[in-house]
């Protein structure tokens, strides 16, 4: 028999991945679920990567990835966010943000160390502190405003085992960009009770009418606590890829290489000569992406909006939406699974991303407009039945 690790043991799939799977078994249907861009990235981006699998750059590369791709993302913070960090030791390229968040974790958590998590989060925080012998402490405030939190909450969370705090802006579901005064806040927090930033910011590069995002790395005296995690699955629509990156100070950066070696040795080279090209600056790879996100984002608003009892708000960011369902008195898993089954459409109950979001579902809109057509209409259908 068996007996595997308690880790391995109390680790679930999540609801995303369950609809996901339960979508399979439909033929004709419509799947809102996953955050996987269904655009190629540019040709270029791909060129590069078969261009070094042609030529045999297909190695190992040093732990921390290549010194010209890390020269590469430095040059590219410098340009684009104004942060200067030193590719040497301040840049480690990853296996996408997952493991970046995860090495993250796993250099700075002992056990029983606390890590605070403001709802609505990413799915696999969650976890993954808990597979680093850590404890979550999940913010979620079902009275307060149900796609957000407050920095107060934060701060009434702390106790002396807290160790860092992970923030996700822009947001993965809700699509909203943490505003300036609530970062402000919880960089002050941090720093009066001493405390890390992981910050998620693999959105930022999607961001619609000029709304306003601020790092919270770009304010005094965090970039010394703060541990800021990028990738380009999103931003280059590079999902399988698998390649991302992380900048922190130099400290972190250096138990992050250590334990690479033992958890993937390097990022896929072929992955990390494309981010090359991708983050190169010779070309503005991921223009275009913004405008089609931007399209399918306004017949979605407008299609939901149109439906009784549905209804949601024009996100700033991203490509997911969150719809209220709370006029039609279920809960979300509920309302995903009968959807599914009733029309074939798929949806990820809001549950997934904290109990304040249970009255919400969340839609992906990673696929192309018809079909966007096509699930408005059947989610039409599935209201107008109830
Ligand atoms: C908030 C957030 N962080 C990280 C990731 C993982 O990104 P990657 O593909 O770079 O591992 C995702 C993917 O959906 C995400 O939504």
């Amino acid at each position: 028999m068996i007996e595997l690790s308690h880790i391995a043991k109390s680790i679930k799939p999540s609801l995303t991945r369950h609809l996901f799977n339960l979508a399979k078994e439909y033929d004709d249907v419509v799947d809102f679920t996953l955050g996987d861009p269904d655009i190629q990235p540019h040709q270029a981006i791909k060129d590069a990567g078969c261009l070094a699998i042609q030529e045999g750059r297909t190695r190992y590369s040093q732990n921390a990835g290549l010194l010209e791709l890390r020269q590469t993302i430095s040059r590219y913070y410098e340009r684009k966010e104004g942060f200067y960090y030193q590719p040497e030791n301040e840049i480690i390229a990853t296996v996408g943000a997952m493991e970046g968040l995860y090495l993250s974790l796993l250099s700075i958590l002992n056990p029983g160390d606390e890590v605070v998590i403001p709802a609505p989060y990413y799915v696999n925080y969650v976890q993954m502190v808990q597979m680093c012998h850590a404890t979550p402490i999940i913010i979620d405030n079902p009275e307060g405003d149900e796609l957000s939190f407050d920095p107060s909450d934060v701060e009434t969370a702390i106790t002396n085992k807290t160790k860092a705090i992970i923030i996700n802006t822009p947001s993965n579901p809700s699509g909203r960009i943490i505003p300036k005064h609530k970062i402000m806040a919880l960089a002050e927090l941090s720093k009066r009770h001493n405390l890390l930033v992981i910050s998620d910011e693999v959105y930022k590069c999607l961001i619609y009418d000029n709304a306003e995002f601020k790092s919270i790395v770009g304010i005094e005296g965090m970039r010394e606590r703060t541990i800021l995690v990028n990738s380009l699955s999103k931003e280059f629509c590079m999902t399988g890829w698998r390649i991302g990156y992380v900048l922190a100070p130099k400290e972190i950066i250096g138990a992050m290489t250590k334990l690479q070696e033992n958890v993937a040795a390097c990022a896929s080279l072929p992955s990390q000569y494309a981010a090359i090209e991708a983050l190169s600056g010779n070309n503005d790879y991921s223009a275009n992406m913004v405008n089609t996100f931007t399209k399918r984002r306004n017949i979605l608003v407008e299609g939901i909006n149109s439906i009784p009892r549905l209804s949601c708000k024009t996100p700033d960011s991203t490509f997911y939406l969150m719809v209220d369902i709370s006029k039609t008195g279920m809960k979300s898993e509920e309302f995903a699974i009968m959807l599914l089954k009733k029309v074939h459409v798929a949806v990820v109950p809001g549950i997934t991303y904290g109990k304040s979001c249970d009255n919400y579902v969340r839609i992906a809109f990673t696929i192309k407009e018809d079909k966007i057509y096509e699930g408005i209409k059947r989610i039409r259908l599935f209201i107008n039945q109830l």
